[in-house]
């Protein structure tokens, strides 16, 4: 790798987690074939059958018991401890797999599944069991807690900083994401026109592979502990 290579930003997707056993959401089995996005991930459907909706991520939340990392969120991790120079990890994943295998400079674009947001006074607080609609805001004590995620049609979480990283970024990696969902399938876009080397680790071509330099089409759980060697070595 070259060694002009200090600030380094990645963005995953639902690809990187799913050699841990958690479905993806577009392609065979995906979530999106399960369910219609408009029934439970919008503001409108969280109106309309907030009961639907909160069972949704219940059971995605409960299913986090059941996986652990794998080598791909692993590697990450140990890359996020040893790069001396700007490292952010942006998720488009609401699962916990990046913490649990020990990254620190992480972002969750879309939220958490292990978060609980109220609707009304804004407060967000650890939540890891299940979260009725009943639910009552320690913050403001109203019966206003919602799943901490960004829905479609919502601003995703500290854009700027992900901006602000971008345009420092000497490398830009995409792990496991179909380039489906904006903003964050115009970050590669964004990275080349600052300058960065754009490299893409996917199990199949993306719809934003147009725009990398390189792609490398495979499982995350071998791509990415290789190009952590790569970046180290
Ligand atoms: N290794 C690498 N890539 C993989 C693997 C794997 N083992 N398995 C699947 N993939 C790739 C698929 O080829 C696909 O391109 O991961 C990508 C998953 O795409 P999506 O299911 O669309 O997930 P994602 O890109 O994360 O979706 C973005 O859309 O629905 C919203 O908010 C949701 O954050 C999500 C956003």
């Amino acid at each position: 790798m070259p060694d002009d290579i200090r600030n380094i930003v990645i963005l995953t997707g639902a690809g990187i987690s799913a050699e841990s056993g958690l479905a993806t959401f577009r392609g065979p089995d995906g979530l999106w074939e399960g369910h219609r996005v408009e029934d439970v991930c919008t503001p409108q459907a969280l109106e309309r059958d907030p009961v639907l909706v909160h069972r949704f991520y219940d059971e995605r939340r409960a299913k986090l018991a059941d996986v652990s990392p794998n080598p791909a969120h692993e590697a990450l991790a140990a890359l996020d401890a040893a790069w001396l120079g700007d490292l952010l990890i942006v998720t488009q994943n609401v699962d916990d797999l990046h913490e649990r295998a020990g990254a620190k400079r992480l972002i969750h674009m879309h939220g958490e599944l292990q978060s609980a947001l109220c609707a009304r006074c804004g407060r967000a607080v650890r939540w890891e069991a299940a979260l009725p609609p009943s639910a009552i805001c320690a913050g403001c004590g109203s019966a206003s807690l919602r799943p901490d995620i960004v829905f479609f049609g919502e601003m995703p979480y500290r854009m700027d900083e992900i901006d602000e990283a971008l345009a420092r970024a000497d490398l830009f990696v995409s792990v496991g994401t179909s380039g489906a969902v904006y903003p964050a399938a115009g970050y590669v876009q964004t990275a080349r026109h600052y300058g960065a080397r754009t490299i893409e680790l996917n199990l199949d071509p993306s719809a934003g592979s147009f725009y990398f330099e390189e792609t490398r089409l495979g499982p995350a759980s071998l791509l990415v502990p290789e190009l952590v060697q790569q970046l180290l070595s």
